[in-house]
């Protein structure tokens, strides 16, 4: 079976499970997306959510891309990574005073704010910094992203976003706060799609919120489309990077922009997810009465997604070349969710062997818990082995 290239030799030194990142790939994603971003002049906020590792958090600031943050932790994580503050943009549907006061006190890009509870904190806020808050509006635009969900975000019933319905409401309000400047809308319909059909279906709506904002003599900035592009799990090897190109056509081909309006996107998965591979050792082969299972050093403390979302990653026995057998590939904690995947393909497998989980590079290292008093994984690049 085609399998991803591993410096196994050099993981022999290492003690497992560890996450080992491919900044050769993570640098081409890079570049991909800087391409195909810049010839419609578009801005690329990266996700910190998807991967808040500092050296990855290093190398995207260094490429000139802005940061996405939900938390004052991701805002401090951007800032020390070098993200420039006025490339900041930070949402989150519970944004503690804190929080927004750091944002404040950093005078980031702007706030994408949530509810019209939110805004009146920031106004009050920013007041008493004697500050005005560049704030985008994130509505709720009724588009299905097709996705699970539990990662999509986009409709009605959603904890997150303005609806359309209270629109109006919460923009007339703001006409009468002075700490808030209304600079963007924004919106986010979920994460890992891969049907194009969802992006092109915001993009209408979009022109609709623009067109009733409009009539009411309001003409944005920005326009921020949130992230969401899917990958391909199922073909890491090949399909390494994501079509950004096909993305960022979508939204071109029909968004009707007006005179002097930037357009923002905030990509985490699609950055990320392929750099990244989860390293585990088999610990036993488990012969059952009719399946085998191959019991890993990993568990959903270090990449909860299968258990969490019954998410696929592909496995790949990177130390075998035996004949293929099925297994039921599982962790060591005790719950019986912890398991990475039922009846896979694998090279024969033996005590010691090395086990990659691919496509772990988002929602991975930065979802571990230490669950069961484990330890938080270790991190290895493929430019330091
Ligand atoms: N912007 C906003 C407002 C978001 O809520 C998210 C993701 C993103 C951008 C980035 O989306 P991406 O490009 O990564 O799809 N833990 C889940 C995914 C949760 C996504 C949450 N929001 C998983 O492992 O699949």
């Amino acid at each position: 079976m085609l399998k991803g290239t591993f410096p196994v030799e050099k993981f022999k030194q290492l003690s497992t499970p560890f996450y080992y990142y491919d900044m050769q790939l993570l640098q081409q994603t890079l570049d991909v997306v800087k391409a195909e971003s810049g010839k419609y002049g578009y801005h690329v906020h990266f996700a910190i959510k998807a991967n808040a590792n500092p050296r990855l958090l290093a190398l995207i600031a260094k490429n000139g891309l802005g940061a996405d943050c939900v938390s004052g932790g991701e805002v401090r994580a951007a800032l020390d990574a070098g993200f420039p503050a006025n490339k900041i943009v930070f949402a989150g549907v519970g944004k503690a005073d804190w929080e927004i006061n750091l944002g404040l006190d950093n005078d980031i890009f702007c706030f994408n704010v949530e509810s019209l509870a939110e805004l009146e904190v920031i106004n009050e806020l920013a007041a008493a910094k004697q500050k005005v808050a560049s704030i985008a509006l994130r509505i709720n635009p009724e588009v299905d992203a097709h996705t699970h969900a539990k990662i999509t975000t986009g409709m009605k019933e959603n904890k997150f976003g303005i609806n359309l319905s209270q629109l109006a409401s919460v923009t007339d309000r703001l006409a009468e706060m002075k700490h808030v400047r209304l600079i963007g809308i924004h919106c986010h319909i979920g994460s890992q799609i891969t049907d194009m059909s969802a992006f092109r279906n915001l993009t209408i709506r979009i022109n609709e919120i623009q067109d009733d904002l409009a009539a009411k003599g309001i003409v944005v900035e920005n326009l921020n489309f949130g992230g969401g592009l899917g990958i391909d799990y199922y073909h890491p090897n090949h399909l390494s990077i994501p079509s950004f190109d096909n993305y960022f056509a979508a939204v071109h081909s029909l968004l009707q922009l007006r005179p002097g309006q930037q357009v923002h996107f905030e990509p985490g998965r699609s950055i990320v997810a392929q750099c990244g591979t989860l390293i585990s050792r088999v610990l036993y082969v488990k012969e059952g009465e009719t399946k085998k299972f191959a019991i890993l050093d990993a568990g959903f403390t270090e990449l909860i997604r299968p258990a969490m979302y019954d998410a696929y990653h592909r496995i790949e026995n990177i130390s075998s070349d035996e004949p293929v057998e099925l297994y039921d590939v599982v962790g060591p904690i005790c719950e019986s969710s912890d398991v990475f995947g039922k009846e896979v393909e694998l090279n024969k497998a033996h005590r010691g062997d090395f086990l990659a989980l691919r496509s772990a590079g988002a929602y991975g290292e930065v979802m571990a818990s230490q669950y069961n008093c484990r330890k938080l994984p270790f991190a290895y690049y493929s430019d330091e082995l």
